[in-house]
């Protein structure tokens, strides 16, 4: 896809690969870029032959954050008058799987952005860190909250309060990443598990995507209630149809997204 100043989009059979491409600043995350990044999300989950979506970065990290020079004139109303977050809040939307491929630096925002991921696979010697409270100020795009629900308030608080680096074993043990791989093979590793997402039936992997995003926020019996929804819907698709008819008939399916 053409048109963007600080990122390049690049398909590969089913799978969409969005790279942040501002390496001289660690690709550090001004507003534009942002913006980029979620409108090219937009369009590719829009797209039917587009599987998967990997969010990866150019040069030797992922993403060190936050434009500081960008972000240090801000006054509250400056920010709540561009509605700063706007964008932010389009990556919960997403419904295609979003895998993040992660190196070198992912901190503050570009932490945020990598938890805006379903899945994380990280190279070997990644850090991760929230080092926005040395800054005087906090993450803002979701870090407090999602980092909390996925590693829970303990070490949430000593990992925000203190901004330490995390090591990617760390962040593996904490169920913050998914995998770590060397860092020859991290987009080989990625595109691989893309491309095994990609055979799997879409429409069954966005409801199971938007009833797990469900079962964070909501108490268990609400939530299950809102999976059986789920599950009764898919027996409309034309997948459900096939891929049961295929195993009945012992061949492999040949799902359509339908
Ligand atoms: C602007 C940045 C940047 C950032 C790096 N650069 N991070 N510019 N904003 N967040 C720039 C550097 O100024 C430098 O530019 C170039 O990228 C390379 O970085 P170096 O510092 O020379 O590299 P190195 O010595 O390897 O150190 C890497 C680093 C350090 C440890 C990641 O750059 C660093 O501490 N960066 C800031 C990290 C941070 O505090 N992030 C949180 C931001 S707040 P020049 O021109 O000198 O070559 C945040 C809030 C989110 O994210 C709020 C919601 C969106």
């Amino acid at each position: 896809m053409n048109g963007f100043e600080f990122i390049e989009t690049t398909l590969t059979g089913n799978t969409a690969v969005i790279e942040l491409n501002r390496p001289r600043q660690l690709n550090s995350l001004n507003r534009k870029m942002v913006s980029e990044i979620i409108t090219a999300m937009e369009k590719f989950d829009r797209e039917e032959d587009i599987r998967a979506i990997v969010l990866t970065g150019r040069g030797r990290s992922f993403s060190a954050g936050a434009d500081i020079d960008e972000m240090m004139g801000d006054d509250p109303i400056s920010l709540e008058l561009l509605n700063q977050f706007a964008d932010w809040d389009r990556f919960s939307l997403i419904k295609k799987p979003i895998i993040g491929a992660v190196k070198g630096f992912v901190l503050g925002g570009g932490f945020e952005l990598a938890l805006c991921c379903d899945i994380l696979i990280a190279a070997s010697g990644t850090e991760f860190s929230f080092p926005e409270a040395g800054l005087g100020v906090m993450p803002g795009a979701g870090g407090t909250q999602r980092l909390t629900k996925l590693v829970g308030r303990t070490k949430a608080l000593e990992w925000l309060w203190t901004g330490e680096r995390i090591s990617a074993e760390t962040a593996l043990k904490h169920g913050v990443i998914n995998k770590i791989v060397a860092p020859e093979l991290l987009m080989e590793e990625t595109m691989k598990f893309a491309n095994r997402l990609a055979t799997q039936p879409p429409l069954s992997l966005r409801l199971i995507k938007d009833s797990v995003n469900k079962a964070v926020d909501y108490p268990l019996y609400e939530g299950m209630q809102y999976e059986r929804k789920n599950f009764y819907l898919l027996f409309a698709s034309q997948d459900q149809k096939e891929g049961m008819k295929a195993f009945v008939e012992k061949r492999k399916p040949d799902y359509t997204g339908k």
